[in-house]
């Protein structure tokens, strides 16, 4: 049976094989979660990205999906995160082998994607604020035929 050792908590806990990381915390009272994320999270679907955990050494870890790297840098239209490349999804990974696992990691802002972001939003919203405009002015004449 694989063995996971927690080094923030100090632990090492042994799992079936094949269990999903974040239920094993969750089941040896760890929340992956840090503050308001332990009430606003996606439930272990992957989408939320608040779950996370640092590998500190993976052998034992599934392998990363494109969902996954999306989520963790962040679905939202108006920011991102900057990731590093052992921080993992504990909802998305199945423990297969011994791992060792620093909860709570470090991850920033990544300004130069928020930036982006935030340029392609205000664009969208100009030309669907317009576009909106146009349609209910166009079908406030037909209404009233002028
Ligand atoms: S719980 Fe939301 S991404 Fe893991």
């Amino acid at each position: 049976m694989p063995v996971i050792t927690l080094v923030n908590e100090g632990k090492t806990i042994e799992v079936t094989e094949g269990e999903n990381l974040r239920k094993v915390l969750r089941k040896h009272g760890i929340s992956p979660y840090l503050g308001k994320d332990n009430f606003l999270n996606c439930r272990g679907n992957g989408l939320c990205g608040t779950c996370r955990v640092e590998i500190v050494d993976g052998k034992g870890a599934s392998p990363m999906t494109p969902l996954e790297e999306a989520a963790l840098v962040g679905l939202a239209p108006f920011y991102a995160r900057l990731v590093p490349k052992n921080v993992r999804l504990s909802c998305r990974i199945d423990v297969t082998q011994d791992m060792t696992v620093r909860t709570y990691p470090k991850v920033t802002l990544d300004w130069q994607r928020t930036k982006e972001r935030l340029t392609l939003l205000i664009i969208w919203a100009f030309f669907g604020g317009t576009f909106l405009f146009v349609m209910f002015r166009l079908l406030y004449e037909i209404a009233t035929g002028l």
